[in-house]
């Protein structure tokens, strides 16, 4: 038994997350406020008791969709940046790699995401001096739209690369196409200069996971946690040094695994793989990074020594330029 003193001091240690989808992690409550101001209905998002509801992933996806239709203009996303940034920097998270999707922001036209991004990052600058968290973006193309619309997404992320918009990568419905469809946008966003991570290995095995390093050639998979059904595969992850972006708490109550205990991320682990935590979608999930690091704990003992060496390894893998990531590991101590 791990006494309750010690889940109090894990769930306060200072956290890295790589994997948070900006409008998966909107508090129910703020889409909610911003449907009424708007004066838009909202069917079919919300539950009895006002959190997101939804059957399984796919029907996740869509009230995903729904929830965002609410988000139109770069000023909704400022706002939306600053209540999500509160939620993360209250868990102890000190940096924060986000998943920004051009499709919603904007409709994948370049002027209007580069206004909407603009207001993203005041925001974030806003959030990093008053809480001190340090948010950077990833553009993410979401696999179900298609290739086609991946290119645009990919051609924004291209146009505003730089010191924050960091990396480009791909999320969506793993059952929809192939990784390779989409390496033309790949292609484009290496390039660019950005670097690259997709969501691979949720939904499909060891296979997908596979794929995804040889047609998108990315160094880290989102999840990828699947990959354990190929032992080979994972000492390849090992080998060459792949990072996994796991979502335990997302894997749980998604369904891919039934509960946190038959969860492979320890088996991973101990294997050598490059783990790393993330929330996903935390409201959705009803998750938090604390709630995320205290039941990794409680199932599988981690101590502070563990989740340290996670977030070292977290901030190895983050795709931030070399001056932020050492003010990070110090920030680490
Ligand atoms: N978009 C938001 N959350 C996702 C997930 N868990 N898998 C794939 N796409 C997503
Ligand atoms: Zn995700």
């Amino acid at each position: 038994m791990i006494d309750e003193e010690r889940i109090e001091a894990i769930r306060a240690l200072p956290k890295i997350e790589l994997h948070l989808h900006l409008e998966g992690a909107a508090p129910p409550g703020f889409i909610r406020g911003l449907a009424q101001e708007k004066s838009v209905r909202l069917d079919g998002v919300f539950g009895e008791d006002g959190a997101y509801a939804y059957r399984d992933f796919v029907h996740f996806l869509s009230v995903y969709e729904a929830a965002t239709s609410v988000l139109k203009t770069p000023e909704d996303y400022a706002r939306l940046t600053t209540a999500v940034l509160e939620e993360s920097a209250a868990s102890g998270v000190i940096y924060s790699e986000c998943f920004l999707s051009p499709d919603f922001c904007g409709g994948g036209d370049l002027g209007a995401w580069r206004e909407y991004l603009h207001a993203i990052r005041e925001a974030a600058e806003a959030a990093e001096k008053s809480m001190g968290i340090v948010l950077r973006g990833i553009v993410t193309c979401i696999r179900h739209f298609g290739p086609e619309t991946a290119k645009r997404a990919a051609l924004c992320a291209a146009e505003t690369a730089d010191d924050w918009l960091v990396g480009f990568g791909m999320g969506g419905d793993e059952n929809k196409g192939k990784q390779k469809d989409f390496a033309w946008s790949f292609d484009m966003a290496r390039e660019a200069g950005l670097r690259l991570t997709t969501h691979a290995g949720e939904w499909r095995g060891a296979a997908e996971v596979a794929e995804a390093l040889r047609d998108l050639r990315v160094e880290r998979i989102g999840h990828g946690v699947r990959a354990i059904e190929n032992l080979a595969l994972v000492d390849n992850l090992v080998e060459n040094g792949i990072v996994l972006e796991v979502c335990p708490g997302s894997n749980v109550t998604l369904g891919v695994y039934p509960r946190l205990s038959a969860h492979p991320i320890e088996k991973l682990r101990e294997r050598g793989v490059k783990i790393t935590v993330s929330t996903d979608d935390p409201p959705f999930f009803h998750s938090t990074m604390a709630e995320e690091y205290e039941a990794l704990a409680r199932s599988f003992g981690w101590d502070e020594e563990v989740f340290g060496e996670i977030a070292r390894t977290s901030v190895e893998a983050a795709f931030c330029n070399e001056d932020t990531r050492a003010a990070l590991l110090k920030r680490l101590g």
